[in-house]
């Protein structure tokens, strides 16, 4: 029997093994190939699992792929989502084994070894674990729900075409619930369930001064210089409270009373242990917040990139006509993501200075979502952590977004239990993301359990 678990183990971390090593990059169409080979590897894995009318969905983007196993029209039905694509394995070099070559290593936080590669973790490691919960259920003659699979391969660009694919599919989608594995636990010995994501609201400006690259000694000290003026308007987007610094920016957001502030902080990671974990000498962010607080509840703006004139090897003298930056915001329940994307626009406008043309252009977004904690899927899910973990794990907000969820909800009118088991250690959009072979054993395990206790009539 032992061996026989085993060789499963051995035989489950093949199959991962292999879907990590196609790079399925939705980002970048020099992918594209991989894309569709990720989406035919589902198929033939839904399909070798059991489940039925199993098919790739062609969108306007990267393939939606459906599959679903029906035991009995009474019985409950279960909505698995996931996405199969992955963010851009750069910057390469800082990886210490490639990242399309999945090697297992140990760490001091997974002493059990951890499988290293882009999606370990994020999702593939994750979503996978669904299917291969499902397949024991079946292969055990012990599935009593209905389960139905959706795989996106766009979340990581926003999952722009998902949205149709729901609306088009609707009555097919039926479902109680909704169960996604795509976000984290605190720690092995500290589980959580994840009950709020932040929305996003993903910008991109240029600002254009002469028509042209200058000779910075012909020109410096008579134009406005792009980039100059750009770093001074982003620097003016924080005030010195680090409060983000648009009009009407905090207008919808609810705060939350000081008795949920204070019981959220009791899972809090210790300060210098944070610090420590990316090393860094001190924490920086809104004042009057803690750092869990800050990551989690309350929105935030930051720019992921900027870019403009010479960034060759050594030095050119030039004054550049361009200056670019990727900026996105963080956002909390209320705040509608079309309108903070509006409002930032008018605001990034209002504050250019004469001298230069700016251009704001929104790239993707979504709402935040909290979720039910005390339904019957949450209840569920609660008993399935605490029998695999040994504690009952606890409610936590997240920083990160997965814009689909609120759109589940609005099309489907279906609630969504974040199941996770990533660590935020692991990596995730990072060089060397990894995820623990513990974390997917017992996420597979959790997964089955959650299927058992839903089936049941009552629980309490
Ligand atoms: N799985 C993440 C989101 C996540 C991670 C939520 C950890 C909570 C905890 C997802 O794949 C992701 O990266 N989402 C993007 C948004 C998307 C529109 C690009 C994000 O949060 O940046
Ligand atoms: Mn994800
Ligand atoms: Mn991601």
């Amino acid at each position: 029997m032992k061996n026989q678990i085993l060789n499963q183990k051995i035989e489950y971390l093949d199959q991962l093994m292999e879907l990590l090593k196609i790079p399925s990059v939705s980002a970048d169409p020099k992918y594209d190939h991989a894309i569709k080979k990720t989406a035919d590897w589902i198929d033939k894995s839904l399909n070798e699992i059991g489940c039925d009318h199993v098919k790739i969905y062609e969108t306007a983007g990267h393939p939606v792929v459906y599959g679903e196993k029906i035991i009995n029209k009474n019985a409950p039905t279960v909505l698995v989502y996931g996405h199969y694509d992955v963010q851009p394995p750069d910057p390469e070099e800082l990886w210490k084994s490639p990242p399309f070559e999945p090697v297992i290593k140990k760490t001091p936080l997974h002493p059990n070894g951890a499988i290293f590669a882009r999606g370990a973790c994020d999702d593939k490691g994750q979503m996978f674990m669904h299917i291969k919960a499902v397949e024991l259920l079946i292969k055990n003659n012990a599935l009593n729900c209905n389960v139905k699979f959706v795989i996106e391969g766009e979340e990581e660009i926003g999952s722009d075409n998902l949205e149709q694919f729901i609306t088009d599919h609707k009555n097919k989608l039926t479902s109680d619930i909704i169960i996604i594995s795509d976000t984290g636990i605190h720690s092995m010995d500290k589980p959580a369930i994840t009950t709020g994501l932040r929305g996003l609201s993903y910008m991109e400006v240029t600002l254009t001064g002469p028509n042209r690259d200058l000779h910075s000694g012909l020109y410096g000290g008579t134009v406005g210089n792009p980039i100059n003026i750009l770093c001074g308007m982003i620097a003016s987007l924080h005030d010195e409270d680090k409060k983000v610094n648009i009009p009407g920016f905090y207008d919808k957001v609810v705060e939350i009373s000081k008795a949920e502030r204070q019981k959220m902080n009791i899972n809090a990671t210790p300060e210098k242990e944070f610090q420590k974990s990316i090393a860094i000498n001190a924490s920086v962010g809104e004042k009057g917040y803690t750092t869990l607080e800050r990551k989690s509840i309350r929105p935030t703006l930051d720019v992921n990139g900027i870019w403009g004139g010479y960034t060759g090897e050594g030095a050119k003298t030039v004054i550049p006509s361009k200056a670019h930056a990727k900026i996105s915001m963080r956002l909390v329940p209320n705040q509608n993501w079309e309108e903070i994307s509006e409002l930032f626009n008018k605001h990034f406008r209002n504050i250019a200075p004469k001298g230069v043309d700016v251009k704001v252009k929104t790239h993707h977004g979504g709402d935040a979502y909290i979720t039910p904690d005390g339904n019957k899927a949450y209840k569920a899910a609660e008993i399935a952590y605490q029998e695999v973990f040994g504690v009952i794990p606890h409610a936590k907000r997240d920083g990160g977004s997965i814009p689909i969820v609120p759109m589940f909800e609005k099309i489907l009118g279906c609630k969504t239990i974040l199941m996770g088991f990533g660590l935020d250690s692991d990596a995730i959009h990072s060089p060397n993301e990894h995820y623990g072979l513990d974390n997917f054993f017992k996420g597979i395990e959790t997964i089955s359990r959650f299927y058992k206790h839903f089936s049941k009539v009552n629980i309490t």
